[in-house]
């Protein structure tokens, strides 16, 4: 698939293969993350990869709709560091990831985590961390329910040239 191919047909994803993702794609998708750029480059994004199951059904509790996460093979909590608000450096850096990994057929899903205290005590960040998002990745196990296009508002509905009213 070619880069446009890959962004277009990424849909979320949370029911995954009992199957590994290998080492170097992992190492690929995080250092996608880590080459995302940040305002003034103040590179407030830290990477928690989580592997123990306990720790993972911990976090997991910290979010409304994160019971899928603790299954997923493979899953990065992004956390902002330093006091910044950071929640648009770390999104850059979750699709990179998530894009990253798509393009090796490594499907994926964005959690919130509505308890924000709940995932800095779990993780055992600075007081002043955040965690704006994590991800769970894996090998899709179904295929997606829609064409990329049905799932989205019209093409007029997104775009406007020059102001909102004509
Ligand atoms: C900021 C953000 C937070 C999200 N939080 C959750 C979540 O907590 N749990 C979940 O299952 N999906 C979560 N999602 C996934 C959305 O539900 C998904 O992006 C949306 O339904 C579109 O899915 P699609 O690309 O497959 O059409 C989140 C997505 C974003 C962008």
């Amino acid at each position: 698939m070619d880069t446009y191919r890959i962004i277009i047909t990424k849909r979320d994803t949370r029911a995954f293969l009992d199957r590994p993702v290998p080492v170097e794609t992992r190492r690929r998708i995080l250092q996608a993350g880590r080459m995302a750029g940040s305002s003034k480059n103040s590179q407030p994004c830290r990477f928690v990869v989580l592997e123990d199951p306990r720790v993972r059904e911990e976090f997991a509790a910290c979010g409304d709709f994160a019971a899928w996460l603790p299954q997923a093979p493979f899953v990065v909590a992004i956390a902002v560091v330093g006091g910044t608000r950071g929640e648009f450096d770390a999104g850059r850096a979750a699709q990179n990831m998530m894009i990253t990994a798509w393009a090796e057929k490594v499907a994926s899903c964005p959690v919130s985590l509505h308890r924000q205290e709940c995932a800095v005590e779990v993780l055992r960040l600075p007081p002043d961390a955040r965690v704006p998002i994590a991800i769970g990745f894996g090998y899709r196990a179904k295929p997606a329910k829609h064409a990329p296009e049905a799932a989205r508002l019209g093409w007029d509905e997104y775009v406007r040239i020059n102001r909102w009213q004509p």
